[in-house]
């Protein structure tokens, strides 16, 4: 995990976003040996100030989503398919995604987790090469670089839709069970 960050770097300057405002570049966070990690898509304005993934409003519920099923966020291991901040938190363009997801594959395969959470519809479908909605995705576990891959509703869209919290809980349990 160290060597992949050291590769990456602090001044990543591989995809466009580098000269689109980025603060800085958003690794990852967490258990280095976790058995589950978290995929998002990609730092919005809190983490590009912090340099953390998920610290503003979303990542406060990511965290009780987290304590919900018995851990703590230092159990788990949180990271974004690409690592710095769209600017107007825009979804990753193909080509920023095709720069920086090598780098979220070596996350996965150094931590080596029985689960893989991904967070929302963006993250469900880059990982899963798709172009099937989390509506269609979720509900399933999928087989995925050999961890259970889980996914699930974004915090963020569970702030604005809270009756779907219900459907996240269903998907926990399943996790928590793996
Ligand atoms: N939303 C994401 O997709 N990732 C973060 O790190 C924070 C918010």
């Amino acid at each position: 995990l160290a060597a992949t960050r050291a590769e990456l770097g602090a001044d990543c300057t591989r995809c466009k976003l580098h000269t689109q405002g980025r603060k800085q570049v958003v690794f990852g966070v967490g258990n280095p040996d976790a058995d589950l990690m978290f995929v998002a898509e990609a730092p919005g304005a809190d983490e590009d100030i912090q340099g953390i993934p998920f610290v503003g409003r979303a990542g406060q519920l990511l965290t009780k989503i987290i304590e919900a099923i018995g851990l703590k966020r230092d159990d788990v291991y949180i990271a974004n398919v690409i690592k710095c901040r769209p600017p107007g938190n825009r979804n990753p363009e193909p080509d920023e995604v095709a720069e920086c997801e090598g780098f979220l594959f070596r996350q996965i395969d150094s931590i080596k987790p029985k689960v893989i959470v991904a967070l929302g519809t963006f993250a469900a479908k880059a990982l899963l090469k798709t172009q099937d909605p989390i509506s269609r995705l979720r509900g399933r576990i999928y087989e995925y670089r050999g961890a259970k891959l889980i996914p699930t509703f974004h915090p963020a869209f569970l702030l604005r839709s809270p009756d779907r919290k219900r459907d996240v809980w269903e998907d926990m349990k399943k996790v928590r069970s793996i």
